[in-house]
């Protein structure tokens, strides 16, 4: 199967249902492994600078950033991090179902509240996983580009960076909509997520390009269900560097 083969397969099972998180369920088998290496990979890339912040976008919707991200968090946790985990992704929000827990507040009512002082401990709750807290969508606003691009969004990832060791957010794509260029400058890196047959090769390269002109830190890329070879389906690879979309045959 080609990797950038033409599909559009749109899925709400996790805006439903919440992403899978493989790596509580089976923490041993060979998909949580691959997360770990992941984690790894990336605080690898933050010698100098570590990485306290960052987040995992895709050029479309339903390639998998939330599993990953929510994944990712958890074997962080795991670690013996102390981390934040933050739905950014204000149209199609889905840690609330992930971690089964009410959404009627969160990061739109910070966003959104007239108080000088945000009090963000509220908004925070813990999960069943030992150092991993969570901080839900909150409702969905009619201008999330606006909130996320907020001077209040910008402290609050400051604020949040000072009280925890890594901070997590699942944003929306890159495509779609600019949210997610508002956001990745405010943070220490981004990753690309690549579904296997799903991405295309164009929507690729112009994620690339927008990320560069939001002078966001691109880490590296997944490769997202790269062998479905029995594990629930699920496949990750972590790659390092960003150029193989660019050939000859998308231009
Ligand atoms: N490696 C994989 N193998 C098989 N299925 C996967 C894999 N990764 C994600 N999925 C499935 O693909 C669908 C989309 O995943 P997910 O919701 O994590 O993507 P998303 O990019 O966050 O989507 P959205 O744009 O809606 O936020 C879900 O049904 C999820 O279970
Ligand atoms: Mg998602």
């Amino acid at each position: 199967m080609s990797l950038f083969k033409r599909k559009s397969v749109v899925s709400n099972e996790t805006t439903k249902y919440g992403a899978k998180l493989i790596t509580v369920r089976k923490p041993k088998s060979v998909i949580a492994e691959q997360f770990r290496t992941i984690r790894t990979n990336i605080s690898f890339m933050g010698i100098d600078h570590p990485i306290k912040t960052f987040a995992f976008t895709s050029a479309n919707i339903s390639e998998g950033k939330s599993t990953v991200t929510d994944n990712i968090a958890v074997v962080a946790a795991n670690a013996g991090k102390k981390v934040l985990l933050v739905d950014a992704d204000l149209r199609r929000p889905t840690l609330h179902k992930t971690f089964n827990v009410p959404n009627q507040k969160g990061l739109t009512t910070i966003l959104t509240s007239e108080a000088a002082e945000m009090d963000i401990t509220d908004m925070i709750k813990e999960t069943e996983v030992e150092n991993l807290s969570i901080l839900t969508s909150g409702p969905i606003p009619p201008n999330p580009a606006e909130l996320l691009n907020s001077q209040r969004m910008q402290a609050l990832i400051a604020s949040m960076k000072d009280n925890y060791d890594v901070v997590i957010l699942d944003v929306p794509p890159i495509l779609a909509v600019s949210d997610t260029q508002a956001l990745v400058s405010h943070l220490d890196g981004v990753v690309l997520v690549v579904k296997m047959g799903q991405t295309e090769k164009a929507g690729l390269k112009r994620s690339v390009e927008l990320l560069k002109l939001a002078h966001a830190n691109i880490l590296g890329y997944i490769m997202n269900d790269v062998d479905r070879n029995g594990d629930a389906g699920y496949g990750y690879g972590y790659g390092y560097g960003y150029g193989y979309g660019y050939s000859s045959e998308s231009k």
